[in-house]
């Protein structure tokens, strides 16, 4: 491993790989990280390179520099990855985490999908537009293929009419149909994966708002076992967020899986036991995890809003009001309505409460 600059590579510099960056830096590692953007929050606490994810322009500098590499979005294409080593003349000695391979089936939902069907792990049934001859039963969720997120790639069809005057978008974009789950609530569970360990963060319980996770707190179910199926359907190795649906029956499905720390996962930071971020940097440098214990914590998203003023009179307002609230901000560039932000974190047995608390307060701070 001697001779790179850095000992981790994080493609893509959003506040996935900030707070993976702030793990690895804590034990001493070198971190570099790749976007097409030049102010991210990654960029404000280690070295960057500027260059688009999905061109063979400066992303193949990372896999000449890094000892290993790692990703913080699904959205860079498998085959850039796998170019970029060739590249890099590392075809064989990367520990890229998760493989070019596992990303490739999980970066096309379809495929995804596809993958959990064969191997048994319950999800919801899923065409693709272009076969379909017949109608399927309404209602279906249509989803884009690739680069969805915070429900930008999702709708809700009920009719067969709805469904045709979307023929447009299903045949100008890769589109696919799932069948709509009247699920009753929405689960996450963290999975993490090496050749020699496998296991769960607990299950979470989040609470989705306009297509944005909006609060996350202890489910008091557990959802691990098709969790980590689902994980070793797609070949996975690293860490994963898992979303699941829980059905009236109490049974589960599994709805997507992101190869990387994952939203539903941030509680950890301040849960008293191994954070996700610290157990990816760990799987990644191919070192023991550690079993995920903590106490229960709720985690609220920080969402942009319209007319925000300084952040910092945000944290101020929060912490008069909930003082053991735990506030991450993300330093990004921009602001904008909806846009995550940051959270905070509360723990203890009235967490939820006291998150929401500590929030409004934030966001009345932020917006005086
Ligand atoms: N088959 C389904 N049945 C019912 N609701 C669904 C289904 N698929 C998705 N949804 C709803 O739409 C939301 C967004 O879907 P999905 O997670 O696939 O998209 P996304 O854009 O990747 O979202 P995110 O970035 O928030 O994870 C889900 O959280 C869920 O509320
Ligand atoms: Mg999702």
């Amino acid at each position: 491993m001697g001779g790179f600059e850095y000992d981790i590579g994080f493609l893509g510099g959003g506040q996935l790989a900030r707070m993976s960056i702030q793990a690895a830096q804590r034990m001493g590692l070198r971190c570099l990280s790749i976007d097409p953007s030049k102010a991210t929050p990654a960029s404000q606490i280690a070295d960057a390179l500027v260059g688009p994810l999905d061109q063979l322009t400066v992303l193949p500098e990372v896999f000449l520099k890094c000892a290993r590499v790692t990703l913080e979005n699904e959205f860079i294409p498998a085959g850039a990855i796998e170019q970029s080593q060739i590249i890099a003349g590392r075809e064989d000695g990367v520990g890229v985490l998760p493989t070019w391979v596992a990303l490739m089936h999980i970066q096309d939902k379809y495929a995804q999908k596809l993958m959990m069907k064969s191997s048994g792990v319950p999800s919801p049934e899923a065409w693709d537009t272009f076969d379909l001859t017949e109608s399927p039963s309404f209602p279906v969720i249509l989803k884009s293929r690739f680069g969805g997120y915070d429900g930008k790639g999702t709708r809700t069809v009920r009719t067969a009419e709805e469904f045709d005057s979307f023929r447009t978008l299903m045949e100008a974009w890769e589109w696919y149909a799932e069948q709509f789950v009247p699920f009753k609530r929405e689960l996450a569970v963290m999975v993490y994966r090496s050749e020699t360990e496998v296991g769960t963060f607990p299950t979470m319980e989040t609470i989705q708002t306009d297509h944005v996770c909006d609060l996350v707190f202890p489910a008091g179910v557990d959802a691990s076992e098709i969790a980590i199926q689902a994980v070793e359907a797609v070949h996975g190795y690293g860490l994963f967020g898992v979303e699941l649906f829980e059905l009236e029956d109490g049974s589960f499905q599994v709805n997507e899986i992101a190869p990387r720390p994952h939203n539903t996962g941030h509680y950890t930071l301040d849960w008293g036991g191994v954070s996700q971020f610290e157990q990816h940097v760990r799987l990644v440098m191919g070192w023991p995890c550690e079993k995920p214990e903590g106490q229960e914590t709720c985690m609220a998203n920080l969402l942009g809003q319209p007319g925000a003023g300084d952040y910092k009179a945000g944290i101020r307002h929060a912490l008069e009001a909930v003082p053991e609230a735990h506030v991450h901000w993300y330093g990004k560039a921009e602001s904008r309505p909806g846009r995550k932000m940051g959270h905070i974190n509360v723990v203890g047995s009235d967490c939820v409460e006291r998150a929401k608390l500590a929030r409004e307060h934030f966001y009345a701070g932020w917006t005086s």
